[in-house]
């Protein structure tokens, strides 16, 4: 009977000491003499790599000729405890067989170190490094840990469509989804597109937030979070922005702005300690390799309480600094990311929570504050990237939402769907998203966006 292949991440349990395995993975070096070779093999199952050994009184030079930085192994043999240091076990070979070779002339990834930039280039080989496994690892426990938070909540799971008529950010930066014939737009009588020959009858776009219709299902089911795709065609070539990007939106009914806070605090900490306790093994080789402050900023995330601050505090902080800004400010101006983060790092040096911002910078659901000149708006940020999630408490009341969408100019008839829910039993409530990629950042410690997505889109780029 064949042997049952065993990962790599199973294979340091003592139990297995002395034991026949057969493991499989690619190789990432090779070295030795004339008397024995050793093959470092990883599999993608943990940042950890199984040295084999080999003996050359049982393989020939043919044999091992293919074995090279990139080829693939079927490898049986025993595993015995390490006598070299940096492994506590390793496997004397027995029997291998190369599943595919890398022609070590023209395969890119060669021992030495490579920059992020020149693996962006690789995308589609860049997985099989130490960083970019760690990340992918630390990316999929993350969503896992994602989704087990709002489980364990009573939150319910609620996928909004990825293909929308309505803006829900009213930023305009959409992707047009259409089947029109580019080259040969039917048109009304006017001279404007005749959208009624479109697809959907109407024009529509790839959605930039799954809120308004999560505000359906939380006004329904009580609490729901979305987990989804999102688009946005901002022309913003930043380490903090993408095209393509997976955001978090929980939506809690009879949730007021507070309750909205507690609830992003808890939710950034609770993946912050899940990631903490589940991928040490890559979380302290980003520490080691990039940046040995990763592991004391995480933790100290956990201690402290988030600052809890309105925008116009913020901005007397910022006014009293004495810093020269490249963007000036005053009260009524958006928080550019340099201003984010002096008030973080600088400042304060944990995450905030700022609040109730000037209603013109924000988008038009937001709920209208007794003084008639903020929003019930949240926005939290955190050292090293400014803002990971942005929310507010939702305007419920029918008539002021109403007035804002006619200042606004927005059709009350695009947006039935949102209307009714402010008349038909309307509640308090309120919800937020999070950045999916920027709480990678945020984990990983890694500086550019295009790093934690495995294929990342931005303006110019969508290969792979
Ligand atoms: O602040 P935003 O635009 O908020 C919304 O979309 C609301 N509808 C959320 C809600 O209340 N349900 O986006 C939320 C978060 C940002 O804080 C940021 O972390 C992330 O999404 N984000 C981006 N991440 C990567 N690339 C981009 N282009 C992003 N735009 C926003
Ligand atoms: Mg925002």
């Amino acid at each position: 009977m064949a042997l049952k292949r065993t990962k790599i991440v199973d294979i340091f349990s003592p139990e297995l000491v002395g034991e026949q395995v057969c493991v499989k993975g690619w190789v990432r070096t090779r070295r030795g003499n004339k008397h024995v070779q050793f093959i470092a093999l990883n599999d993608g199952s943990t940042i950890k790599n199984l040295q084999i050994v080999i003996d050359l009184e049982k393989f020939s030079d043919e044999e091992l000729k293919p074995i090279t930085t990139g080829s693939s192994l079927h490898v049986e043999g025993t595993l015995v405890a390490s006598q070299g240091k940096g492994q506590s076990v390793e496997v004397q070979a027995q029997t291998i067989e190369v599943y595919g070779t890398a022609d070590p002339d023209e395969y890119p990834l060669q021992k030495k170190g490579h920059t992020l930039e020149f693996l962006r280039e690789k995308a589609h080989l860049r997985m099989r490094t130490n960083t970019f496994g760690a990340v992918f690892r630390i990316r999929h426990h993350l969503a896992f840990a994602i989704h087990k938070f709002f489980n364990d909540k009573g939150f319910f799971y609620m996928n909004t469509p990825l293909i929308t008529a309505s803006d829900c950010e009213g930023a305009g930066d959409m992707f047009q989804v259409t089947t029109l014939n580019l080259g040969d737009l039917p048109k009304n009588e006017d001279g404007s597109n005749d959208y009624s020959k479109d697809f959907f009858g109407k024009p529509t776009s790839l959605t930039v937030s799954g809120q308004l219709e999560g505000e359906l299902g939380a006004t329904s089911l009580g609490a729901i979070y979305t987990f989804g795709p999102t688009f946005r065609a901002e022309n913003s070539n930043t380490p903090r922005h993408l095209a393509e990007f997976w955001m978090i939106e929980p939506e809690v009914a009879f949730n007021d702005i507070t309750d909205n806070m507690d609830l992003a605090e808890e939710f950034i900490k609770y993946c912050v300690q899940y990631a903490l306790d589940h991928c040490k093994d890559d979380i302290e080789f980003l520490n080691q390799m990039y940046d040995n402050t990763l592991i004391d900023r995480l933790q100290g995330v956990l201690k402290q309480d988030f600052v809890r601050l309105t925008y116009t505090e913020g901005i007397k902080i910022l006014e009293q600094s004495g810093k020269k800004f490249e963007f000036p400010v005053k009260w009524g101006v958006d928080l550019q990311s340099e201003h984010e983060r002096y008030l973080v790092e600088q400042h304060f040096k944990r995450p905030v929570i700022l609040t109730d911002y000037p209603r013109e910078i924000k988008a038009f659901y937001m709920k209208l504050n007794p003084d008639n000149k903020t929003v019930a708006a949240v926005d939290c940020l955190v050292p090293g990237i400014g803002e990971i999630i942005g929310g507010s408490q939702r305007e419920d009341d029918y008539a002021k939402l109403k007035a804002r969408m006619d200042e606004l100019g927005m059709k009350e008839s695009d947006y039935d769907f949102y209307m009714d829910l402010r008349k038909y039993g309307s509640v308090r409530h309120s919800g937020f998203g999070l950045g999916f990629e920027r709480l990678i950042l945020f984990v990983t410690g890694m500086q550019n966006i295009r790093d934690v997505i495995p294929f990342p889109r931005t303006p110019k780029n969508a290969n792979f």
